[in-house]
């Protein structure tokens, strides 16, 4: 996955959003910010350069965009069936929504 900042792809991902299974990126070149909603539905920030192995929960609402350097190249990593499609905010009706809330309120105990 690479892209520049002409692409469709950004406005894609800058839209609030969740996916079914874990988003796993490997940044290869360039970078760019992730932002993931904390427990007050605050945005945190998360530069992103390369070397960088982001692991993100399935049902965790976030966005990508770039910097000024207007470039990235990240390996799109998955466990078992490739899933990326985005579901855009508002998804709560969503299992894999549902399942992120009840764990974010237990605790996230390792399975
Ligand atoms: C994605 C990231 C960029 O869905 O959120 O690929
Ligand atoms: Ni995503």
């Amino acid at each position: 996955m690479e892209f520049k900042n002409s692409d469709k792809l950004l406005k894609i991902f800058y839209e609030e959003h969740i996916h079914t299974d874990e988003e796993i990126r490997f940044v290869l070149e360039g970078s760019g910010y992730l932002d993931v909603r904390d427990k007050e539905d605050k945005w945190i920030r998360i530069e992103v350069t390369p070397g960088d192995l982001l692991i993100l929960p399935a049902g965790i609402y976030h966005r990508f965009t770039l910097d000024t350097k207007n470039y990235i190249k990240a390996m799109r990593l998955f466990v078992g069936v490739p899933v990326w499609t985005p579901h855009n905010q508002p998804a709560d009706d969503m299992d894999a929504r549902k399942e992120y809330v009840k764990r974010q309120k237990e605790g996230f105990s390792e399975e």
